[in-house]
């Protein structure tokens, strides 16, 4: 597959988002078939793996995630890039002494679960009200400096927290949620982080399945652990509202012989060059074929006409950076 930056982190062109064998989409899969989907996604030539500690069944634990990426990888751990998300609050800072030492603690857990003495791309899940992000910043510099790290990212922020962390140590990726039916990063997120040599890792890129245009007023989620029973543009009247993106997605899938998920992927990469989206699914099939949007490309005639009568269109529903 094709290559791109996050900062000076090579990855492939296209991730793989790990969450939903361990939370967010229902039911999860037996964990022979998540580690198998995994492996697929390695041998297809995807390079760049997202998880975080928090990703367990219904986030009551710790770990769950990461312990299925770590045993899916291990015996490929130096071709690939490992990335992982912590949490942290004045407690764990209270208990450790110093900001360092509370990320270090959350790291060096992290790496037990991963099977692997490093990290590639450690982010910051969210910011915290009790710890500053400049304090958080210093600290993943220490670590990049002890080769615990290469990389440190950010997760659903905005461009000014995105400059002070920066200027302290200066960030490889930023994650925020990013799809047709979610822009808000266009305004100054991604301008910021194309100028300063950013990489963009947008989650949720298909908009939760919407775009690959096979949810329906009639789909039913499940009623356990599922987040699409509360992501705005998947209620029904969303559902209803959206059509008319879902059908424009339709018309170029149609065009370009490809899928509607594909599409969503593939203008996103055309869009910008920065951009290295980490779509999600715990099916092996849909994977392959997510990691396949790599090959549909689009004329920059093709792309020019979708987006302008992408921006035509009404968004139903929007989730923006409050969870
Ligand atoms: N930083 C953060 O705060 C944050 C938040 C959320 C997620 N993430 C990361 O981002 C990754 C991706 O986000 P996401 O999983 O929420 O969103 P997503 O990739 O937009 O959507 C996942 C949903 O779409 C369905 N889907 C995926 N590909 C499909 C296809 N080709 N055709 C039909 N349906 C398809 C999946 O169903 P199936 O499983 O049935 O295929 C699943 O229900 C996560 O795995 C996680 O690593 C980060």
């Amino acid at each position: 597959m094709k290559k791109r930056y996050l900062g000076t982190i090579e990855v492939s062109e296209i991730g793989m988002g790990c969450m939903a064998f361990s939370h967010g989409y229902g039911r999860i899969p037996p964990e022979d078939y998540s580690i198998e989907a995994i492996r697929n996604a390695y041998e297809y030539g995807c390079t760049l793996f997202d998880t975080a500690e928090v990703y367990s069944p219904n986030l009551s634990g710790i770990g769950h995630n990461e312990k299925i990426v770590g045993k899916a990888l291990k015996d490929v751990r130096k071709d690939i890039v490992l990335a992982t998300k912590l949490f942290i609050d004045r407690s764990d800072v209270r208990r450790d002494g110093s900001v360092y030492k509370a990320v270090r603690h959350h790291l060096e857990d992290s790496m037990q679960r991963l099977q692997t003495d490093y990290v590639d791309l450690y982010y910051l899940h969210r910011t915290s009200g009790s710890v500053s992000v400049g304090e958080v910043a210093e600290a993943m510099g220490q670590l990049i400096d002890e080769g615990m790290i290469r990389g440190w990212g950010l997760s659903q922020v905005d461009e000014n927290v995105i400059a002070r962390a920066h200027q302290v140590t200066p960030l490889s990726a930023v994650q925020n949620i990013y799809s047709m039916v979610e822009r808000d990063v266009e305004k100054a997120v991604i301008p910021y982080c194309l100028k300063h040599g950013i990489g963009v890792v947008p989650f949720s890129p298909i908009a939760s399945g919407l775009l690959s245009g096979k949810i329906t007023v009639n789909t039913q989620f499940d009623t356990n652990d599922d987040v699409r029973n509360w992501v705005p543009q998947l209620s029904r009247r969303n559902i209803e509202g959206n059509q008319p993106i879902i059908d424009l997605i339709g018309k170029y899938a149609e065009m370009k012989q490809a899928t509607s998920a594909q599409i969503s992927l593939a203008w996103m990469l055309k869009k910008y060059p920065n951009v290295v989206p980490i779509p999600g699914s715990k099916n092996k099939e849909r994977i392959i074929e997510n990691l396949s949007a790599t090959e549909v490309k689009l004329s920059d005639e093709e792309f020019r006409d979708l987006d302008q009568a992408l921006s035509r269109l009404k968004v139903y529903g929007h989730r923006g950076f409050t969870r």
